[in-house]
C-alpha cells in the first residue's frame, strides 16, 4: 500500500468512525489543535490519527503515518508489512469505546469473547499422570488454527462459515481428519482465512470474499432470558455478514507470548 492510500484511508476511517466526543478538549499540537481522542501529537509537531483507538505513527523520511501493527517503518521512510506470526499468541480487542480497549479476547464454552461476563474457562485432570500444575490459564491461540491446549488431540480456533462466529473446538480425537468437513472445522475456516501479523493484526482474509477486511465485529451477548445489559460480554464475528445488530467494529491485535501461557484444556 503506498503512503498516499494509506493516509488517504486513515482519513476515510477518522472521518466515518468518529462520532463526536462530547466536552472534550482540544489540545495544542505546535500550531495545530486537536481532540486526544481522534490524534496523537509527537514531538509538539506531527500529529496522528487514531484508528480504532490504537494510534498510528509518524514513519519518518515518508511524512506519512502508520500504524505498527500493522507496518514496519524502515530508516529509508518505506512501510512495509510486519511478517507473519509464527508462534503462540493472545488476542486483544481494540475499538472506538473504551470498553473495548485493550480487552483480552477468553475463551469459554466454544466461544471467544470479551467483556465483563467473559469468562475464561480450563480443565485439567491429574488422571494419567498429567502434571496440572504445569499449565497456566490463559487464552493462547497458535497460527497454524491450533488452541494452545496441551490434551491429546487438539482443540482448533475457527471462524464458522456461515455466520462469521469466531469459536473454537473442543479437543478432537487423535488424527480426525479435520478438513473439508462442514461438520468438523477445518483449515478453511481457520488458519488459511485468518492472517496473523507478528505483534500485529489479526485479519480476516477469505479469498474471493468482498468482506476482506482488517476489523471484526464485537457483538453484545444476551444470555437465554437475561437482559442485554446484564450480559456485559460480546462475542467476536468476522464480517461476513454485513448487518449485524448490537455490534461495533473492533481491530483484533495479536501479541506474541510463551507456549507455557497456555492450559491443559479449554473448556
Ligand atoms: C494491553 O493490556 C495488556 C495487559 O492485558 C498490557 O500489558 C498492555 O500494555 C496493554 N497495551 C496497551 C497499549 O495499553
Ligand atoms: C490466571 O491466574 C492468575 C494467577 O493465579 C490470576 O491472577 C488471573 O486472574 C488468572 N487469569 C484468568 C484469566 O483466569
Ligand atoms: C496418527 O498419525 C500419525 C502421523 O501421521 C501416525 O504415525 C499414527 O499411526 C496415527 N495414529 C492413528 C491411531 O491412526
Ligand atoms: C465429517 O465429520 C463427521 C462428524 O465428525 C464424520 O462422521 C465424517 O466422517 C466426516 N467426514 C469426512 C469426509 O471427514
Amino acid at each position: 500500500m503506498s503512503i498516499r492510500t494509506l493516509l488517504t484511508a486513515l482519513a476515510a476511517a477518522t472521518t466515518l468512525l468518529f462520532p463526536l466526543i462530547l466536552a472534550e478538549e482540544r489540545q495544542k499540537c505546535g500550531e495545530a489543535s486537536y481532540f486526544p481522542s481522534e490524534q496523537t501529537c509527537y514531538n509538539d509537531k506531527t500529529l496522528c490519527p487514531k484508528q480504532y483507538s490504537l494510534p498510528s505513527r509518524p514513519c519518518a523520511g515518508s511524512g506519512g503515518c502508520y500504524l505498527p501493527q500493522e507496518y514496519t517503518c524502515g530508516d529509508d521512510g518505506i512501510l512495509r508489512d510486519l511478517p507473519d506470526a509464527t508462534g503462540p499468541f493472545t488476542l486483544a480487542v481494540w475499538g472506538e469505546r473504551f470498553a473495548y480497549r485493550n480487552q483480552t479476547i477468553k475463551a469459554c464454552g466454544g466461544y471467544l469473547a470479551i467483556g465483563a461476563n467473559a469468562r475464561q474457562c480450563h480443565a485439567c485432570t491429574a488422571a494419567g499422570g498429567t502434571n496440572c500444575g504445569s499449565y497456566k490459564n490463559a487464552t493462547v491461540f497458535l497460527p497454524d488454527g491450533k488452541m494452545n491446549a496441551a490434551v491429546p488431540g487438539h482443540q482448533y480456533w475457527f471462524v464458522d462459515p456461515s455466520t462469521g462466529l469466531l469459536q473454537y473446538t473442543e479437543a478432537l480425537p487423535r488424527n480426525a481428519s479435520i478438513g473439508w468437513n462442514t461438520t468438523v472445522p477445518s483449515q478453511e475456516f481457520a488458519g488459511l482465512n485468518v492472517k496473523v501479523k507478528q505483534n500485529g493484526l489479526f485479519i480476516w482474509d477469505k479469498e474471493g470474499s468482498s468482506y476482506t477486511n482488517h476489523w471484526w465485529f464485537a457483538c453484545l451477548v444476551t444470555l437465554p432470558g437475561g437482559a442485554v445489559s446484564t450480559a456485559r460480554s460480546w462475542r467476536i464475528y468476522a464480517p461476513i455478514i454485513s448487518e449485524l445488530n448490537g455490534c461495533e467494529l473492533v481491530r483484533i491485535v495479536a501479541t506474541a507470548v510463551d507456549k507455557s501461557y497456555g492450559v491443559y484444556k479449554y473448556s
